[in-house]
């Protein structure tokens, strides 16, 4: 059986990103799903990322080279494709106001922009995220819903090895265990914290879903959503050691010292922390994907940070 979006069976998705942390497990999700998947790859990544092409080529994933400052070759790519999902990131978001343009010159049906992480609206005015992503993403979005095409938007949760190895400090460092914490903003926040291959899993099946036209969904399975505290508590319950806890009340001062990938981690942690970007209830007219897709098993918070003391 094909999986089908109420304009018709979805038979061919191409995914920009691919080749990407996330974009390729994605992909790979996607070949589960009995559809047919395109992978577009830049030149030079088919010789760079040879292994993780390999990967997605078992998959059963279709590799289309392409250039993405050729219009000709990226609608001739997306002629006959139902739905593109986006998994660009950093510079590359914002291609997708082009790519937007050239999916519905070519038909396709839906399009699912490259977020997957916090809801880039609260971003909007705040002099403090200025220069980030979340900038471009909200500019995209507007696009999105404004092109006439179908959407489908996944946002509102984070991946779990940016955040939970350090207990909600975001560092590439797997310390473990932590001896210190900090803690932003008296910890009030609640964030959603989910793996990167439970994400996929979860997204493939979402943009291949009719339920989930023209709607915003979200990841925050019960148990997942933590405060900085309840991660720290989670911790001590699993590996039996204490940590420091160290009060950070607001990253506004250092924030605006900052610069470059420094920015950008103060940033994240600050969208997520202090303005509590994946805190607020749910709205109603908006859905959660592990309600729709109960049958998908996830690893859970304490479990992944069980697995970190061993
Ligand atoms: N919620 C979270 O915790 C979280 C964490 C990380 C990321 N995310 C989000 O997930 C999405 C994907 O992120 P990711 O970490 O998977 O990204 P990634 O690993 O950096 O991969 C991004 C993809 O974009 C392509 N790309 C990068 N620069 C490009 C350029 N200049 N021109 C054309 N293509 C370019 C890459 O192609 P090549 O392979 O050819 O370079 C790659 O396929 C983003 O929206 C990101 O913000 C969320």
């Amino acid at each position: 059986m094909k999986s089908s979006l109420g304009t018709g069976p979805v038979k061919r998705v191409l995914v920009f990103g691919a080749t990407g942390s996330f974009g390729s497990k994605l992909a790979e999700c996607l070949a589960l799903e009995q559809v047919c998947v395109v992978a577009w790859v830049r030149p030079d990544t088919l010789l760079g990322k040879k292994e993780r092409l390999d990967k997605l080529r078992i998959a059963g994933v279709e590799i289309i080279e392409g250039d993405f400052g050729s219009r000709s070759q990226i609608l001739a790519a997306l002629t006959g494709v139902h739905t593109v999902v986006s998994c660009l990131s950093g510079v590359a978001l914002t291609l997708q106001l082009e790519l937007l343009g050239i999916a519905k010159a070519a038909g396709v049906q839906r399009f699912v922009p490259s977020e997957y992480g916090s809801s880039p609206e609260m971003a909007a005015n705040d002099p403090c995220m200025e220069g980030s992503v979340f900038m471009t993403k909200q500019a995209v979005r507007g696009a999105v819903l404004a092109s006439g095409m179908a959407w489908t938007i996944l946002a509102g949760f984070t991946f779990m090895h940016y955040f939970l190895p350090r207990l909600g400090e975001l560092s590439a460092e797997l310390q473990c265990p932590p001896e210190e914490v900090q803690v932003f903003c008296n910890g009030q926040y609640k964030a959603s914290f989910v793996t990167l291959e439970n994400a996929a899993a979860l997204a493939a099946k979402v943009v291949l879903d009719s339920r989930t036209t023209n709607k915003f969904i979200h990841i925050r399975p019960p148990g997942h959503h933590l405060s900085q505290p309840e991660l720290i508590h989670t911790w001590t319950r699993v590996s039996g050691q204490g940590v420091q806890q160290i009060p950070v009340p607001s990253l506004v001062d250092s924030i605006r010292g900052s610069r470059g990938a420094e920015r950008a981690r103060l940033q994240f942690t600050y969208y997520i922390w202090e303005r509590g970007s994946q805190s607020a209830t749910i709205p109603n007219d908006e859905l959660e994907a592990c309600k729709l897709y109960p049958h998908v098993s996830l690893v859970s918070p304490s479990a992944y940070l069980a697995a970190l003391c061993t």
